[in-house]
């Protein structure tokens, strides 16, 4: 593989698992047990596949999606590129493995196999270790999904009116709904039959369909190589609205026109990325606006973002997510991080590349808001990274041997990412820059990459070259914020700030205030001298003056020591426990933080309806503070989870214990 040359060995830890094997043939039951020392791999600590040796190269799925039991009966193709090995090993966590053949369709001779121990914390999960022969081109492999699949969330009972199953794969959960070395490494091309009940429509990152097959039969196929992490299926009632030729956007039915009203910047902002990043590399870009449960404001899945319907406000206010989506087209899925502890790859340079794109729709005042308001999140979560038992998550480069990739998943890699590149800009000038970002998304296109490959090629291509110092190293690899960091700051952050100090001061900002200006009297005679008199007015601030951001930024800045009725003023005033998802969280957490339980209702809806991680976890983590509160926490935990996809369900759960 190409990519592989790219690694150095001698800066990955390389490190060995020994795993108990069971040995486990087609027939049943367990026959044999050995015990094998086996690397899990010295280039990927999150994955058991061999795949310096062996790797699929293209992946032939045939699916059938049984909604009864919630399950997916599938036979995984792979088709190799074999160095000469005796043994292919992939990731599994859940899947049931019924055979194995190898071999072209049709003539297929079964396998030998085996199933090694699960880890010590069930992060990542089993090597499915098959004999093949130096020569051996095609492993297929047939399974079910397990009793619990990580990747998928399916429709409950209750919507069996509107039945959906999707998937989420990053970081690695793509290994429990299909059997595959579920490394950013290994990129594959795919194909997929997938069957579903009638009247429902299926979508992947893959070419899609724009209508409802009536037997429920399609065909998919991804033509560019991908991660398996951009793996990904979607199935449910859907429509489809089309922008142009290249983009538009799938919904439910019911949703759509409003979808499609809200993403209608979506040309605009492609237009604006390619211009500053090169050709768009995947054909059409569509969004999809997943179910409510889904457990992120968007997921960059090749040719079909998902996105949380949350991002829907009916004003455009919370778009940015689509740059963000938009922008991993290049930052991540056309240059890939190689592992996990590279993942600011991917996040960092997007949240840059997101910037460049708001701030060509809306002004430069506008991503500079954003920028700020992340920024604070980024002091806010280092502080608590300082505290924790990984004190080092504070660095780009992260060290998750062990660990669940998730925990890298902090604004380390997303803000203090985008800072380094922003600090960079300002050093050297956005010509540079651009020319440089435009040639590196080029240069590794299809590509996975270290930190340490994206540290060579700045400094040859750039930094010694043209003579340019800096402090690349410390940017990369210490715990602290550079000094030279650039401050990003907003006039119209600074006058959000200021009316929270006045609200904390208990002064009501949202009273009607009396002026007065001085005007000249008018006489029928002109007269010598001038005189003037007091005209008295009112001024009342206007809450639509200020936009989504701005709000946030004055509910962050709100002490926890308000009383009920400021707290009633400020809502009657505003109307935030009626506003878009991303205000409406921001104040509940400062209703919670003041011990206002009037929103209890209020709340108990959003948290019943949005399984967005972002909003669910801090709001229980909130609401464990209080003891008081308790059984009623709890009870409403156990009515809203159902709605939660695992990855949501996992994080609160992880805090509750
Ligand atoms: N790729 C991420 C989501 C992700 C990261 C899923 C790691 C699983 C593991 C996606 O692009 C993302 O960053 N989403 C953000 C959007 C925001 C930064 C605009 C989110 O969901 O909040
Ligand atoms: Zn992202």
């Amino acid at each position: 593989m190409k990519n592989l040359a790219l690694f150095r060995l001698n800066r990955w830890l390389i490190f060995t698992l020994v795993v108990t094997l069971i040995g486990c043939k087609s027939e049943g039951p367990v026959k044999s047990s050995v015990t094998e020392t086996i690397d899990v791999t010295a280039l990927d600590p999150h994955s058991y596949a061999n795949f310096n040796e062996v790797h699929t190269q293209h992946l032939d799925l045939e699916l059938e999606v049984n909604f009864t039991n919630q399950k997916i009966y599938g036979v995984a193709r792979h088709t190799l590129i074999n160095r000469k090995a005796t043994k292919a090993i992939f990731d599994i966590n859940g899947p049931v493995i019924q055979k194995v053949t190898l071999g072209p369709k049709g003539k297929e001779v079964e396998a030998d196999f085996v199933i090694g121990k699960m880890d010590k914390d069930s992060i990542l999960g089993q090597p499915l270790i098959v004999t093949i022969a130096p020569s051996t081109k095609y492993v297929n492999i047939y399974y079910q999904t397990g009793d619990e699949c990580a990747a998928l969330e399916w429709s409950s009972q209750e919507e069996k009116d509107r039945p959906f199953v999707y998937s989420q794969g990053q970081a690695i959960l793509t290994r429990s709904w299909i059997p595959l070395q579920d490394s950013p490494n290994v990129r594959i091309t795919y194909q997929a039959k997938v069957t579903v009940p009638k009247g429902l429509m299926a979508l992947m990152s893959a070419e899609n369909p724009k209508k409802t097959n009536e037997q429920g039969l399609y065909n998919f196929s991804m033509k560019q190589p991908i991660p398996s992490y951009l793996i990904a299926l979607t199935i449910g009632k859907y429509s489809y609205h089309s922008y142009n030729e290249r983009c538009g956007v799938y919904a439910d039915s019911e949703l759509l026109p409003k979808a499609a009203e809200e993403f209608s910047e979506l040309p605009e902002m492609m237009a604006a990325a390619e211009n500053l990043y090169g050709p768009y590399a995947w054909g059409r870009y569509d969004l999809m606006v997943q179910h409510p449960s889904f457990p992120f404001g968007g997921m960059e899945n090749p040719r079909l973002t998902f996105v949380s319907p949350s991002i829907i406000s009916g004003d455009k206010s919370l778009v940015s997510v689509i740059a963000h989506e938009l922008a991993h087209s290049w930052s991540g899925n056309l240059v890939t991080n190689a592992s996990w502890n590279d993942f600011w790859l991917n996040e960092g340079f997007t949240v840059y590349l997101e910037h460049r794109i708001m701030e060509y729709l809306k002004g430069q005042e506008y991503s500079n808001i954003l920028c700020e308001i992340e920024f604070d999140e980024l002091n806010q979560e280092l502080k608590e990274i300082k505290a924790s038992e990984h004190p080092e998550d504070a660095r780009l480069k992260l060290n998750l041997t062990n660990r669940n990739p998730d925990d890298g998943m902090t604004s380390v890699a997303y803000v203090k990412g985008a800072y380094f590149l922003k600090t960079l800009e300002a050093k050297i000038g956005r010509t540079k820059m651009d020319a440089f970002l435009k040639g590196y998304f080029k240069k590794f296109a299809f590509q996975n990459i270290t930190t340490e490959t994206f540290y060579d090629y700045l400094h040859s291509q750039l930094l010694t070259v043209q003579g340019i110092s800096f402090n690349t190293d410390e940017w990369l690899y210490l715990n602290e914020l550079p000094k030279n960091m650039v401050k990003i700051q907003s006039k119209d952050l600074d006058t959000m700030r200021l009316l929270a100090k006045k609200t904390n001061q208990g002064e009501n900002i949202f009273a009607p205030v009396k002026k007065f200006k001085w005007v000249e009297k008018k006489y029928k005679k002109k007269r010598k001298r001038k005189s003037f008199k007091k005209v008295y007015f009112t001024v009342q601030l206007d809450p639509k003056k200020y936009n989504t951001q701005m709000w946030q930024t004055y509910l962050r800045s709100l002490d926890s020591t308000l009383s009920t009725a400021t707290l009633n003023t400020i809502d009657e005033s505003v109307g935030f426990s009626h506003a878009n998802n991303e205000i409406r969280f921001e104040w509940y957490m400062v209703c919670l933080k003041n011990n206002h339980w009037a929103i209890k209702e209020g709340l108990s809806e959003f948290l019943r309806n949005i399984g967005r991680r972002k909003y669910v976890l801090p709001l229980f983590k909130e609401l464990l503070r209080h003891p008081k509160e308790r059984n009623w926490t709890a009870e409403l935990y156990r009515n809203a989870k159902a709605n939660y996809h695992s990855v949501t369900r996992k994080s609160v759960e992880h805090w509750m214990k």
